[in-house]
């Protein structure tokens, strides 16, 4: 199979990721005979030092074209005073929103080996395995453009959205739960917000089409206080774009840290744009520790969802999980006991070994 995939690796760890990333997607490549065809474009705050626009009109025009693309993260202290157009978070929210990915898929399920890393109990993390569907190309993140009133007094920002907007993501919320344990959970804040009573009632009324779905309405205070007392409880939550980008951050501490989240920015045809949960991490960014797993598990749902590659898909989802196993970790997982600690490269490097020994295993018992 061919297929060309830009790379977008942004600023901070952002770029450290993207190379483990590659370099996974070479070693799956060469042992499954494909042809991943890279090509890297500027966004985010390094756009802005080099082109003057968190956005370049090339790198948007890239991923047009592109069978799918991968971001490592966007954002610095260096450009945290621009202006909010020279920001470079709106690069990330300009190219979701051209590219039309409104349904960002969070799943979150823990590795076994990494039950105890989390700082809740692990009889509370145990069984958990969730999915968060979260809006991505609406709310307050797109309002009218926020403005300062009253000579610099007052603000406001506007959460919009249209019933089309709700419906189209909350049926990617029921096919989601009817493809794995059929229970859906709405958040909203319908006890305060008119644009979550229309997303109840959206909700609602979309019940009836998927009858073998369970539906149940959790208001978004309940639900980041659930999520962290019994997480098994949920299988899909859907909800609104704010809502969504708070929760999956809380919802990381359960596989014991936010760089083990990995994201799939979906529209209704195959083509995505898959990404890390995390930031760009300027605390550790340049040290060569980042975790680059939740960018390896990101080009894992590429494989899945864009080129429909499950057994390759599979093999790096294996491979993580193996390395995990033998005990290495990046230093953001706290691990007890015989771990060993590993830096971004070295993780890297063992995941790509378990690919190559694994395909080498299966092609000796196929002969
Ligand atoms: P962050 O996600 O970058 O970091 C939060 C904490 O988690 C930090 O302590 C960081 O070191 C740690 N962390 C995150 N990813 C890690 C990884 N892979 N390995 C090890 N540790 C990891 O969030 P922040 O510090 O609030 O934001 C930093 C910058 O990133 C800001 O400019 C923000 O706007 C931006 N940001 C970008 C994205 C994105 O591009 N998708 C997402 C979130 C934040
Ligand atoms: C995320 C990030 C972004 C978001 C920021 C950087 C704009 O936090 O992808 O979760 O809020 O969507
Ligand atoms: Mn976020």
């Amino acid at each position: 199979m061919k297929k060309q995939i830009v790379l977008l690796p942004g600023d901070g760890i952002g770029t450290e990721v993207m190379d483990s990333a590659k370099e996974v997607l070479n070693a799956i490549a060469d042992e499954f005979n494909h042809t991943f065809t890279f090509s890297t474009y500027d966004i985010g705050g390094v756009a802005i030092d080099k082109h003057g626009t968190p956005l370049p009109d090339e790198t948007t025009a890239a991923c047009k074209e592109a069978d799918a693309v991968l971001l490592g993260a966007v954002g610095g202290p260096k450009w945290d005073n621009n202006p909010s157009h020279l920001r470079p978070e709106r690069g990330l929210l300009g190219i979701r929103k051209e590219l039309g990915l409104f349904a960002n898929l969070r799943p979150i399920k823990g590795f076994p080996t990494l039950l105890h890393a989390s700082p809740l109990k692990e009889h509370v993390v145990d069984g958990s395995d969730l999915l968060i569907v979260r809006e991505l190309t609406g709310g307050l993140y797109f309002g009218t453009p926020s403005e300062r009133q009253n000579d610099g007094q007052s603000v406001v920002d506007t959460l919009a959205y249209t019933r089309k907007e709700i419906e189209r993501i909350v049926d990617k919320g029921f096919q989601c739960a009817q493809l794995r344990r059929k229970k859906l959970t709405s958040v909203d804040k319908a006890n305060v917000l008119e644009s979550s009573k229309l997303w109840r009632e959206v909700v609602e009324e979309k019940k009836a089409q998927y009858p073998d779905v369970t539906v149940e309405h959790v208001l978004v205070d309940a639900a980041a206080m659930k999520l962290i007392t019994n997480p098994a409880q949920f299988d899909v939550m859907v909800t609104e774009n704010m809502f969504g980008d708070i929760l999956s951050d809380e919802a990381s501490v359960l596989t014991g840290s936010l760089g083990m989240l990995p994201s799939a920015s979906l529209r209704e045809d195959s083509f995505g744009l898959y990404e890390p949960v995390h930031g760009s991490a300027p605390d550790i960014a340049g040290q060569g520790i980042a975790n680059p797993l939740a960018m390896i598990l990101s080009a894992a749902l590429m494989l899945k969802h864009s080129f429909h590659l499950e057994n390759e898909a599979n093999l790096v989802e294996s491979a993580v999980k193996a390395v995990l196993d033998e005990g290495y970790h990046t230093a953001d997982l706290n691990i007890l006991g015989n771990g060993q600690k590993v830096g971004t490269e070295k993780m890297t490097e063992l995941v790509v070994q378990f690919i190559k020994a694994e395909s080498a295993t299966k092609s000796i018992q196929s002969c």
